[in-house]
């Protein structure tokens, strides 16, 4: 009968231990579906690197609210080939731009210097820098709202 309780007792712990655990994993969970999402491929070359641009830049702002230049650097590492893929598409006229398309020399200069920023911040991060992190990320989004304003419809 002491046996019985014993073994009962073991059943109801090991049931809490898994059921724990599986709430415990529920973020992770949440997180690669949204990196999925950002892996998903359309036809245009622009909105893929917009949408892991986006994916990326959330982790990104919680790696600099944490001083976690790790997390930074390699959410800034997952776009890498992004950018070319969207300039390469551009010139081969396989997207267009849906606003203001007679723009494109602007378009590229924006286009530049928002990777010019994100390579600086890449550095910052490697160093941990906390102070250039911030600045550079508030400057970052401030690149996304100007191109938006002249290019997005
Ligand atoms: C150099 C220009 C440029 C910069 C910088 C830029 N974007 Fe974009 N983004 C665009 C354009 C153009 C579109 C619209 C594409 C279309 O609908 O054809 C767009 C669309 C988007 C979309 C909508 C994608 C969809 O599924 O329709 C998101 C989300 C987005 N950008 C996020 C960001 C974020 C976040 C940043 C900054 C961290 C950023 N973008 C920086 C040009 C830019």
């Amino acid at each position: 009968m002491k046996n019985l309780l014993k073994f009962a007792v073991l059943i109801i712990v090991a049931l809490f231990l898994t059921t724990s655990r599986a709430y415990a994993v529920e973020p992770d969970h949440g997180d690669h579906k949204r990196h999925d999402q950002a892996a998903v491929t359309t036809a245009n070359a622009l909105i893929d690197e917009m949408r892991a641009l986006d994916a990326a830049f959330r982790d990104i702002v919680s790696g600099v609210a944490v001083n976690d230049g790790h997390k930074v650097l390699l959410a800034i590492e997952t776009l890498h080939g992004s950018m070319e893929k969207t300039r390469h598409a551009l010139h081969a006229g396989e997207v267009k731009l849906s606003r203001n398309p007679h723009k494109m020399k602007e378009f590229e200069k924006f286009d530049k210097e928002f990777h010019g920023e994100l390579e600086a911040l890449a550095r910052a991060a490697e160093r941990d820098d906390r102070k250039v992190m911030a600045s550079l990320t508030k400057k970052l989004l401030d690149g996304c709202v100007r191109c938006h304003g002249e290019f997005r419809k």
